[in-house]
């Protein structure tokens, strides 16, 4: 399931072509994108609503400090947390994602939904990890396009071993163990990185930095706004 270079990865956005993103050629390239570790105010993390309200969740977008959180340990298996899986599903395909993470609707728990397939009807593609660990990556280097929901626009060529293990449980909280390779083992490996406060700007290479700059600067620009 590997596309090849000119396929984007969308762990966490579809993207279709990045050189249709408009604007992009018209940036300057002028000097390097700060290095990462954003201050970290306080969390903003959405609170649960209370069991008769609609559990809602929007994509939350850096520079957001929750996304630098290390996500905590869920310990609760309950109702709680399958109506928060099942917002963090309907927030990804909405989203035209095939993977999303808490932290990435504002919530510091480790729990990463996937779909390798970025189609709702395809429902038994649906992989929920809950405490994931990869506890092994092996196999060939890949240099593969990713893009995420947390940064809209940008795109970046990230290399990734090819397989991993991942260690996990259910939503009912029983263990599981996959064998992972390919496109899907790109996808939970991108998802893990958000448990760790790990973005995909940490990833990038100072080239892709350069390339981002503009798109870059202008979140942190509408993050700033929105604090207004
Ligand atoms: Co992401």
């Amino acid at each position: 399931m590997v596309g090849e270079a000119s396929e984007a990865v969308n762990a966490g956005i579809l993207a279709p072509n990045q050189d249709e993103v408009p604007g992009r050629a018209e940036r300057p390239a002028t000097d390097l994108y700060p290095p990462c570790g954003m201050p970290q105010p306080e969390s903003t993390a959405h609170p649960i609503p209370a069991m008769s309200e609609a559990l809602e969740f929007e994509v939350t977008l850096f520079p957001n400090p929750v996304l630098r959180k290390v996500a905590d340990p869920i310990t609760a298996f309950d109702d709680a947390l399958k109506r928060t899986v099942e917002a963090m599903y309907t927030r990804m395909f909405e989203s035209q994602g095939v993977g999303l993470a808490a932290p990435q609707v504002g919530l510091r728990q480790r729990i990463l939904v996937v779909n390798e397939t970025g189609d709702a009807k395809e429902a038994d593609q649906n992989l929920t990890l809950i405490n994931p660990q990869i506890v092994a990556r092996s196999g060939k280097k890949v240099l593969l396009e990713e893009g995420c929901l947390s940064f809209p626009g940008i795109y970046a060529e990230i290399e990734r071993l090819d397989g991993c293990v991942v260690e996990a449980q259910d939503i009912e909280g029983n263990p599981i163990r996959l064998e992972l390779e390919g496109f899907l083992s790109r996808i939970v490996q991108h998802e893990f990185d958000h448990l760790e406060g790990i973005l995909l700007v940490d990833r990038m290479s100072p080239a892709d930095k350069i390339r981002n700059k503009g798109e870059l600067e202008e979140l942190k620009y509408m993050y700033l706004e929105s604090k207004r």
